[in-house]
């Protein structure tokens, strides 16, 4: 919910001091009722008409990098009631994940209600940049990484390039930490491209999505985007 003044501000009709004017001269009118109190709060979806215009209201846009824990799913609801992601933010305005990450992947996570920018992120032309830390079972084979970043069959379609890099080999535990960076967002493509070369992967990390890390975010924290982080995003995607 917003004050009526601001949200009338922000439809681009008039300025906000102008908006509480026209407020109290009675010149505002939501869901049909005349609104002469200036701290009225609405929301984007009542009908504000001022001097008998309806407005076309802007709702203001806002963007959340979520360093998202294990144990929570990456959709607005889940029926058999488990945390969310968007449990983690503020709920004052609707914000959508941009894209998915599993219950229990970890990692970089944009949320926004700017569906344009979403578009354009998830959109696989667009080649967006996503780089995960794999931990898998088994000590990975210099050919399997070189299957990896070639590209190799998943549900029936080759994977597009990758890159990949081994960070550390485990011989006790037998498990190896891959570095793997890949330009799609196919449905559990890490997993699905490690379980194609016969690994199990057992933890998995997004540390960059683009050029956005988790630094300075602890598992469960989130900050805003600047305003110059959105348009480097933007800049990005409309190369
Ligand atoms: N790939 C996966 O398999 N899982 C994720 O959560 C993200 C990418």
């Amino acid at each position: 919910m917003e004050r009526l003044q601001k949200v009338i501000a922000q439809s681009g009709y008039c300025s906000r001091r102008k908006a509480e004017e026209l407020i109290s001269m009675g010149k505002v009118k939501v869901n049909g009722e005349l609104v002469t109190e200036l701290g009225t709060k609405v929301n984007y979806t009542d009908t504000i008409v001022v001097n008998g215009k309806t407005l076309n209201q802007k709702e203001e846009k806002i963007y959340y990098l979520l360093n998202k824990p294990r144990g929570v799913i990456t959709s607005a609801k889940d029926e058999k009631g488990r945390k969310t992601v968007l449990d983690l933010i503020p709920d004052d305005k609707r914000v959508y994940p941009v894209g998915r990450l599993d219950y229990d992947t970890t990692g970089v996570l944009l949320l926004t209600n700017d569906g344009e920018l979403t578009n354009l992120l998830i959109h696989p032309s667009n080649h967006v940049e996503k780089t995960y830390i794999a931990k898998v079972k088994g000590l990975v084979m210099k050919q399997d990484i070189e299957k990896l970043c070639k590209g190799i069959i998943i549900d029936g379609k080759r994977t597009s390039k990758a890159k990949a890099k081994v960070k550390k080999k485990d011989k006790k535990a037998n498990t190896t930490l891959i570095q793997l960076t890949i330009y799609e967002g196919r449905n559990h493509q890490v997993k699905k491209m490690f379980e194609a070369v016969g690994y199990e992967v057992l933890k998995l990390k997004r540390e960059r999505f683009s050029f956005l890390t988790t630094t300075g975010l602890k598992s469960g924290e989130y900050r805003l985007l600047s305003v110059k982080e959105v348009k480097t995003l933007y800049s990005e995607v409309q190369k």
